[in-house]
């Protein structure tokens, strides 16, 4: 007999990226597909000295099993790291370390979704999120974007209708969106959050990847509720040192309402226990040391001219073919194809043309939780260097 698969299965179908994935291992590939920052630019030095000081210093915390919600001297670390980016309230029992902010976000599936219950996300979003939320059974209702992130008129309208258990959003540099969330629309999502006493969950793995140095991004969701009396209720922010410093360590972070980080400490406890102490402890020494604004601000340069790059190749190479917002920050540029002069607008197809040419990249349409745009893709700049994305762009250039 086949092996009985729990019905929460159902749901959830393996993620059409996996598939693309696959065809990946050809040689010589040039990849604007992936999520993930360079492996180049990790700070291997930096990360050793702090896994070296771990082990020597304090190697019962780093080696030995530990609390549930975090390695103190960690969640000191990233308390006063918040604090740096306008979290002034923040202290270390206020949030929990989680294996990666991937975690946080099962958590919150775990401890807030029931079977059908509504969940408010972005067309697009994360795709990892839709899958998640889809397996604890949410009916996922999705609100558009623009280049200003969501549209708070249509989110409005969507939560008085629909009364979702939360709202989930990439405010800063979305993925796939690239969007950055406006500083008015900010404010209006901390208005909705105390109006309709709704969860909104600030998903924030880029707000640190911004690339001109002079000109950050609004403050987060999480650092404005403190100018929205009542609006720090209905926050949870989710924070991840993955695409800064490295995603191997698979330390991120949550901060929300106690009794919500009650719930979902206890439910990580049946889950893993507790975050890798020893990565938690290479963390914290890391952020001790005090290596972070540098590493920050090495990131901020190398991937803000490889988005440069490749805005000005996509320009020169697909025309009109193709349209996007220049992003300000993050791994993504979002685009659409436009099928001016006949050229091809379905970006699944486009797709499988460029691989032939020898460049990847994800089309759109699986970011989409329902109504997908065919003709959407995402375009990664983070891991091939500048060189290679011109010629990666050029090789598009000749699949359209
Ligand atoms: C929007 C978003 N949230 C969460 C994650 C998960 O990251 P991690 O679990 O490595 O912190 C990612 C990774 O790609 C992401 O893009």
């Amino acid at each position: 007999m086949p092996l009985q698969f729990a019905s929460r299965l159902d749901n959830v179908e393996t993620s059409a990226i996996r598939e693309l994935f696959k065809l990946l291992g050809k040689p010589g590939i040039i990849s604007f597909a992936g999520g993930f920052p360079d492996s180049a630019m990790f700070d291997v030095a930096g990360i050793q000295e702090a896994a070296n000081k771990a082990l020597t210093e304090e190697p019962g915390g780093a080696l030995q099993y530990g609390a549930t919600e975090g390695y103190n001297p960690l969640r000191e670390q990233l308390a006063a790291f918040m604090k740096t980016k306008g979290v002034q309230d923040i202290t270390p029992e206020g949030l929990i370390v989680t294996t990666g902010s991937q975690q946080a976000l099962d958590l919150l599936g775990k401890t807030m979704i029931s079977p059908g219950d509504k969940v408010i996300v972005e067309a697009p979003t994360f795709l990892a999120t839709i899958q998640c939320f889809r397996l604890y059974g949410a009916e996922l209702i999705t609100a558009p974007i623009d280049a200003d992130g969501v549209k708070t008129d249509e989110l409005e309208k969507l939560i008085a209708q629909h009364k979702p258990k939360f709202v989930y959003l990439i405010p800063t540099f979305g993925n796939p969106s690239g969007a950055l969330l406006s500083l008015e629309r900010r404010k209006k999502v901390l208005e909705l959050a105390v109006k309709y006493q709704t969860l909104i969950v600030e998903d924030d793995p880029y707000g640190d990847l911004y690339f001109d140095p002079t000109s950050p991004p609004p403050r987060s969701i999480l650092s404005l509720s403190k100018d929205f009396p009542g609006s720090r209720d209905y926050i949870a922010h989710c924070g991840s040192m993955s695409k800064v410093l490295s995603p191997g360590l698979r330390v991120g972070w949550m901060i929300a309402p106690p009794e919500l980080l009650a719930k979902a400490t206890m439910c990580k406890q049946f889950s893993d226990a507790h975050t890798s102490t020893f990565a938690q402890a290479t963390a914290a020494q890391y952020l001790r040391a005090g290596r972070m604004p540098a590493t920050l601000a090495n990131v901020r340069k190398v991937y803000g001219e490889r988005a440069r790059v490749m805005g000005e190749s996509l320009k020169r190479d697909l025309g009109d073919a193709i349209e996007f917002t220049q992003p300000q920050g993050g791994l993504f540029f979002w685009a659409r194809l436009t099928g001016a002069g006949g050229k091809i607008k379905d970006a699944g197809e486009f797709a499988k043309r460029a691989i032939e040419q020898g460049v990847a990249f994800v089309p759109g349409a699986p970011f989409y939780a329902k109504d997908r745009d065919l003709s959407t893709l995402r375009l990664s700049f983070a891991t091939a260097d500048v060189g290679k994305i011109e010629e990666g762009v050029g090789m598009l250039g000749k699949a359209l």
